[in-house]
């Protein structure tokens, strides 16, 4: 069956959603862990104790091992591995990646990812690496859409889901148009592909480009998975963006080097004199224990997925309340590669500014990029609605004016005027800021140009203290009305 995906929250392009499997439910953002049957440091049966819902392994492996072929085969994925959750096959397109070849066709391996009753099975796509010339990446993109035509005329959808991955390189104008197509084809199930290289190389910018550009071209209802992404220190980022799944084997790769994952890193575990986690491993064990432990790389793997799932509810509930651009702001400070990808995604605002939610719990200004976020751009636009006199004030002074005007407005940076019939309501009455700054005050300002250049008929006297009076000069001399000023 293929799967459904039903949305119940959202903040900025993330989703908290339903994904229906059957009788098997998946809750998102999810992580699925990758399970290698050869070297399970954490099993199955006990990731499901955990709360995993879903995971996924190599069909690949598996086609190629003399010891889990057949038993796959004959008594089914779910039973070999002891999991009744959703699980999906990767068809080896990630060894195509690294080692150049697989022995393995498109119609091959799809055949043999239904034959083990996997649930989302994936085509023999060309993950083209981030580097290569925008020809071979046009050429290969066509290979993978050509397999994936292939894919859903052999595919039984009665008891599978087919993902398509989106592919395209670095060249956003193709990620945008094979995920255009894909949407069109009817797919529910879209991973973004051969991102691994950009997140090896921390770099973000060019990783929340191609992530975007893919987004664009999907439809809303589309599920979305991002192919290899499995450091917590950027979920957020990615959930942001809109990615619902996760997948990776970094948990465990990461614990066979003595790596110890942390929301805002790694840290090398014979570094560490502290654990700082609260999670049963680290509360049960010092730092010396626990790298002198024989079972060293299950505890970290187990340390490692525990911290990945408490980040997952940490997003969802940032996602609830309406307060995941501050946990983005958060973990983007750990690197400043990352710092470079918020600042991206910020570029993005204008666009996530449509489509974000109009109220949230609260607003917390957290420096310069706060004044970039979808909330302070949706409010520069509610301001062309409000309805003024036909003289006007706009006072950033707390205290009642001289004159006489039809209208007064308040000013609440990074916002901007404000009626004071909104005090109370989304973002005026729930944003919390420090003293003021030039930043949240020219970003205020900004609010008071759309007004201006969307109330021809109101004379605008804005009042303020000399303090501001650079910044206000500089901003409103943008305005196509009218203006006065008054500094105190
Ligand atoms: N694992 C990580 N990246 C990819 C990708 O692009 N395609 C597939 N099939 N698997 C992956
Ligand atoms: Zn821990």
């Amino acid at each position: 069956m293929t799967i459904k995906f039903e949305i119940i929250d959202k903040d900025i392009a993330a989703r908290i959603g339903k994904i229906t499997c059957g009788h098997k439910t998946i809750t998102t953002p999810a992580l699925l862990p990758v399970i290698n049957p050869h070297i399970p440091l954490i099993t199955p049966a006990e990731m499901q104790q955990m709360g995993i819902e879903a995971l996924i392994t190599n069909a690949y492996i598996i086609s190629k091992s003399s010891e889990y072929r057949e038993l796959a085969q004959k008594d089914g994925l779910h039973k070999m591995l002891d999991f009744d959750g959703v699980i999906m096959t990767d068809s080896g397109s990630f060894q195509l990646s690294v080692y150049g070849e697989v022995e393995i066709s498109n119609a091959e391996t799809l055949s043999f990812q239904q034959s083990i009753k996997s649930d989302i099975i994936v085509p023999l796509d060309i993950p083209t690496h981030p580097d290569t010339e925008r020809e071979v990446t046009e050429k290969e993109l066509n290979i993978t859409m050509e397999r994936l035509r292939e894919a859903q005329m052999i595919v039984d959808h009665e008891n599978h889901t087919l993902a398509a991955p989106v592919q395209g390189g670095v060249y956003t104008d193709l990620r945008e148009r094979v995920a255009h197509t894909v949407s069109k084809m009817g797919f529910a199930f879209c991973p973004i592909g051969a991102v691994v290289p950009l997140m090896e190389a921390y770099r973000y910018r060019e990783l929340v480009d191609v992530v975007m550009a893919a987004k664009r071209g999907l439809s809303p209802s589309i599920c979305v998975h991002l192919f290899g992404a499995g450091h917590p220190v950027m979920f957020a980022l990615a959930a942001a963006m809109g990615c619902d799944l996760f997948d990776s084997a970094a948990y465990a790769l990461y614990a066979k080097e003595g790596r110890y994952m942390t929301t805002h890193g790694s840290h090398k575990i014979d570094e560490l004199k502290y654990l700082p986690c609260a999670c049963e491993v680290c509360r049960t064990h010092t730092a010396v224990e626990l790298r002198e432990d024989p079972k060293r790389d299950q505890l970290l793997a187990r340390h490692n997925l525990l911290v990945t799932l408490a980040e997952l509810d940490r997003i969802r509930q940032a996602i609830l309340d309406g307060t995941l651009w501050e946990l983005v702001d958060e973990r983007c400070r750990s690197h400043p590669q990352l710092l470079n990808g918020y600042r991206q995604l910020l570029s993005y605002a204008p666009e996530l500014a449509k489509s974000d939610r109009r109220t949230k719990r609260r607003f917390f200004y957290r420096g310069a990029e706060s004044t970039k976020r979808t909330e302070v751009l949706q409010y520069h636009t509610m301001v062309e609605h409000l309805s003024l006199g036909k003289t006007v004030l706009i006072t950033l002074e707390n205290r009642p004016p001289h004159q006489e005007y039809d209208t007064i407005l308040y000013f609440k940076p990074p916002f901007g005027p404000y009626i004071p019939y909104l005090a109370e309501t989304f973002p005026i009455g729930q944003s919390e800021i420090p003293e003021w700054d030039e930043d949240m005050v020219r970003s205020g300002c900004r609010g008071i140009v759309s007004l201006v250049n969307t109330h021809p008929n109101s004379k605008i006297t804005v009042l303020s203290r000399e303090r501001w009076r650079s910044i206000i000069m500089e901003m409103v001399a943008t305005c196509k009305g009218d203006v006065s000023y008054e500094f105190v």
